[in-house]
């Protein structure tokens, strides 16, 4: 059986800053991920990189938030993303992960707002670094 090889980016949808009163498809959230599917298709990255929709990660104090994601790899949630200003990022540091064996990146080679606003690393199922903790 083959791996899957393509690099998601789940986007939350929903993302909107405290005391936000628009519709839905006004939240910030729901811009970054249209921005972010319009600028793949730009892009053409020819499926290395998919990007799907997700309503909360939670990371909601901190939008827009996204998760890169690929199989057998550590998976990065990041949050404070701005359509304005870094969706080529996101895309970029995806594309770097895609080419990565496990999904650690080189720190310097990840764009700022990764390097500065990544929330969480997440081990692939399985992993295993060292012992398994006792109580
Ligand atoms: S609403 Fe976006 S992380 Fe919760």
């Amino acid at each position: 059986m083959t791996q899957d090889a393509t690099t998601y980016i789940y986007v939350c949808r929903t993302c909107r800053p405290e005391g936000f009163a628009g519709p839905d498809e006004d939240r910030p959230g729901a811009r970054f991920s249209h921005a972010l599917v319009e600028r793949t298709r730009t892009r053409m990255l020819n499926g290395r990189v998919v990007v799907k929709g997700v309503d909360c990660l939670s990371v909601c104090k901190r939008p827009c938030t996204a998760a890169v994601v690929g199989t057998a790899k550590f998976a990065y949630v990041i949050g404070d993303l701005e359509a304005s200003e870094h969706v080529d990022d996101l895309i970029d540091f995806a594309l770097l992960y895609a080419d990565s064996e496990d999904g650690i990146t080189k720190w310097r080679d990840r764009p700022e707002v990764v390097r500065k606003h990544t929330v969480a690393r997440v081990p692939p199922f399985g992993h295993m670094l060292g012992p398994v903790v006792e109580p």
